[in-house]
């Protein structure tokens, strides 16, 4: 009796079961479905790399980026945050290319750039430099940009530091990081015209220092390594055999009186010089993306074999306009005499109208186009509404009130200065000034 009513209790629960099994799993799958259909489930960000997550956005970027926001909105923004010369590549280049285009130079260039723009390099570099490079051990990139990344990844392993003086370009700490390393800053000011002494670099070398970076002329400072300082720094690294320095040298034809030093002219690190140029700046060819490095031929055939894998060689194109700028000595060319004229009459011009400001310490360049005033003079200042508590709050302050663009320090390093870039005429860094020297004066 008692096993029958079981019985049919199962009869009548079975199909209950089933039913209810049946729901759980289609409910159960159509979340599923949910999840991995519906786009705005998925947290993207969580899809990137730690090693992307790491990085910052560039600073000059941002602040372009901010600047066009406020002038589309009608505001009359002067932009001096601006990272590359305001004038037009010369025409032999331009002319170079157009040949190139008609000659149907349109295959792959060999991956590690033409053999004439190489060979062109190489006698460039004995020309202006007195280095003695076979053209193998020149890789042409896209930009001086992914020189200095090719050889980053060549190098860098894990934890390894790079030491970087500050103020120093923008990017190099994050393609440390990039990478796979560790920056090192040091520190400097402008009392010692952002330029670090021997002790400072040696106080900074450990066992896991891989390599150092620096930019002379220096972006942003406009700072210039005379040939004494730079021996200062080589008799150092003759000391620390394991560590490879990498010279970004793509304002060499912007400077203002003096030759251009390289630090790969001593004896003793030469064979450890990662030398960095391009064309982007010297002649005012930042979009055309020809960029270079001369380095120890072990280093040259790594970079080779990392950028034939991930971008192949620059523009057949721009490397014709290339060869043709690189052939050219800029002592013989009007256009870039022209434009070396007028960097240098908007520095002296900038550096005059600066010092006029209560609180403003600028420093007087002898290279590139930038000038990094000290203005921490103004933190804790307030204009009754913003209090200015560091360089990125000032220039904001800058960018609201006057409408003048600027890049702040603490994105190269050096959170007492700003920099400005005289890369405009000289009506508009006139006004730009008086602008921020009303602004300024509002701050107690
Ligand atoms: C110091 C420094 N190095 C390298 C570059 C990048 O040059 P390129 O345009 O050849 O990539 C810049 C550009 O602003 C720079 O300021």
């Amino acid at each position: 009796m008692a096993s029958m009513s079981v019985f049919f209790t199962w009869l009548i629960l079975l199909p209950k079961t089933f039913a209810l099994f049946f729901i759980s799993h289609k409910l159960a799958s159509f979340c599923l479905h949910l999840h991995f259909k519906t786009p705005n489930k998925v947290d993207h960000q969580q899809l990137l790399s730690n090693r992307v997550k790491s990085l910052s956005e560039s600073a000059t970027l941002e602040m372009t980026r901010k600047s066009r926001e406020l002038r589309d909105k009608g505001v009359d923004v002067i932009t001096l945050s601006i990272g590359e010369p305001d004038f037009n590549t010369p025409e032999a280049v331009k002319q170079a290319a157009i040949q190139a285009i008609e000659d149907n130079q349109s295959h792959y260039p060999p991956v590690p750039g033409i053999m004439e723009l190489r060979k062109a390099i190489s006698a460039k570099l004995l020309r202006d430099n007195a280095l003695k490079y076979n053209p193998s051990q020149i890789i042409v990139s896209n930009g001086a940009k992914q020189s200095i990344m090719n050889a980053m990844f060549a190098l860098l392993d894990e934890g390894d530091e790079v030491i970087i003086p500050a103020p120093y370009w923008v990017s190099y700490p994050e393609m440390v990081k990039l990478a796979g390393g560790s920056p090192v800053v040091i520190p400097s000011t402008v009392e010692q015209d952002f330029k670090i002494l021997p002790e400072q670099l040696e106080a900074a070398i450990t066992h896991r220092t891989k390599a150092f970076i620096f930019s002379s002329p220096c972006n942003p400072s406009g700072s210039v390594y005379s040939q004494v300082e730079l021996a200062g720094l080589a008799k150092v690294f003759a000391r620390y055999p394991q560590v490879m320095i990498f010279s970004d040298e793509i304002y060499e034809y912007i400077q203002f009186g003096q030759k251009h030093e390289s630090i790969a002219f001593f004896e003793d690190v030469f064979d450890r010089v990662i030398l960095i140029n391009g064309l982007s700046k010297g002649f005012a060819m930042t979009g055309w993306r020809v960029g270079y490095m001369a380095a120890p031929q072990w280093l040259a055939d790594a970079c080779n074999t990392i950028q034939g894998q991930y971008t192949s060689g620059s523009s057949t194109i721009s490397q014709a306009a290339a060869l043709q700028a690189v052939l050219t000595d800029p002592k013989n060319s009007p256009e870039i005499q022209d434009m070396l004229k007028q960097f240098e009459n908007r520095r002296n011009l900038l550096f005059s109208l600066l010092s006029t400001i209560e609180g403003v310490v600028p420093n007087m360049p002898q290279g590139a186009f930038y000038m990094f005033p000290d203005i921490s003079w103004y933190f804790g200042k307030t204009d009754g509404n913003v209090t200015i508590r560091n360089s990125y709050d000032l220039c904001l302050y800058l960018l609201a009130e006057a409408h003048v663009a600027l890049v702040s320090g603490d994105a190269f390093g050096c959170d007492d200065c700003i920099r400005f870039s005289y890369a405009t005429s000289t009506e508009l860094i006139e006004e730009a000034v008086r602008r921020v020297a009303v602004a300024l004066h509002r701050l107690h």
